[in-house]
């Protein structure tokens, strides 16, 4: 018989822990000079977007120009050729798409079976500002698509899946067909049978997790919050009775700044760890640089290559361009 879940005291979740101030109801001065750069980055972020789109709109209007150009100068004869080259060419890319489509489907397929469980508590919605929820649903979004593309997923479920933020991730394209456990009851609902599997990771937790262990449930905390509501996942697992965990990052690694990571960082951290069993490895590839400390990473020149790596991935995530130190806060 599972033992009934303690009812949450959701004011007190609600309410940032007695250390830390309340988030002034008036902004403070310092608070609206945050205020004025953060919309001014996001400003001239619409404007780099904008531009972008404009330069790729010249940029295909010249390729068709051009296309249309060299047509022109050829036979008829010739031209089937060049247009049935073409042809082949797609079939051959939409070939390669299709199985790799195949493949990413199967290991899904044995992740739902098989897969370490990692849960995405979405329940903190009415806690985060609109853009940091926007932020979280591109979080979500890279999880799903490192998982996919990792040997050894995950099996992804997304709790309290309902209200803005559910709106927004019902917004992302194929979101009802992505292969994961979603439902818009809370984790301690819908699992409430295997309470005694769940983990919260936060990163407050005394216990320093050693390896995964196949029959937990990990559970990573859904939230954009630049640290603002510090202990929250602490205190919510605390006040439910489930054990805890933090990633063992200090055991591996100088940080320069603090341990807390956001939602899909932490998700490859545990990702990279089922593939290579190896925290540190897992820690190089997906901790930026610039979070680590200066000497970590000159004493580390072994890693470099990782780091690459890093970079590498950056480069085709997609929250490359929208989600570097100020855009994708923890
Ligand atoms: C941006 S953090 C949210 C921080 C939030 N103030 C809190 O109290 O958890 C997003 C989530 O990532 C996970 N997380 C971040 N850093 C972690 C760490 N060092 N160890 C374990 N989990 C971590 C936690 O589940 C956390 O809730």
């Amino acid at each position: 018989m599972a033992e009934p879940a303690p009812p949450i005291d959701q004011t007190t979740l609600r309410n940032p822990p007695n250390d830390t101030p309340d988030p002034p109801q008036a902004l403070s001065k310092s608070a609206h000079k945050r205020l004025l750069k953060q919309q001014r980055l996001e400003s001239k972020k619409a404007e780099r977007k904008a531009a972008m789109k404009e330069q790729k709109q010249r940029e295909s209007e010249r390729k068709r120009r051009e296309w249309e150009e060299k047509m022109k100068g050829l036979s008829e004869e010739e031209q089937s050729k060049v247009l049935e080259g073409r042809r082949l060419v797609r079939n051959e890319r939409m070939a390669k798409r299709a199985e790799e489509r195949g493949l990413k489907i199967e290991r899904l397929a044995r992740a739902k079976e098989l897969g370490q469980k990692v849960v995405v508590d979405l329940d903190f919605s009415d806690l985060m500002t609109a853009s940091e929820i926007h932020s979280l649903a591109q979080q979500i979004m890279y999880c799903y698509a490192v998982n996919g593309r990792t040997t050894s997923p995950a099996h992804l479920w997304l709790l309290g899946c309902k209200g803005e933020i559910g709106a927004q991730l019902q917004r992302l394209p194929g979101f009802d067909k992505w292969m994961i456990e979603k439902d818009d009851k809370s984790y301690i609902e819908v699992l409430q049978d295997q309470k005694e599997n769940l983990v919260y990771l936060t990163a407050d937790a005394e216990k320093e997790l050693d390896e995964l262990d196949p029959k937990s449930l990990y559970i990573i905390g859904g939230l954009v919050d630049r640290n603002r509501w510090k202990g929250i996942t602490m205190k919510k697992a605390n006040e439910q009775g489930i054990q805890t965990a933090r990633l063992p990052i200090g055991s591996f690694l100088k940080m320069s700044s603090s341990q807390v990571l956001t939602v899909n960082q932490v998700f490859e951290i545990l990702i990279k760890y089922l593939e290579t069993k190896d925290w540190k490895t897992s820690f190089f590839q997906v901790i930026p640089p610039r979070k680590r400390s200066e000497a970590e990473v000159e004493e580390d020149g072994e890693n470099e290559e990782q780091e690459g790596g890093h970079d590498q991935r950056k480069r085709i995530c997609v929250e490359e361009s929208s989600h570097d130190k100020e855009s994708i806060p923890a």
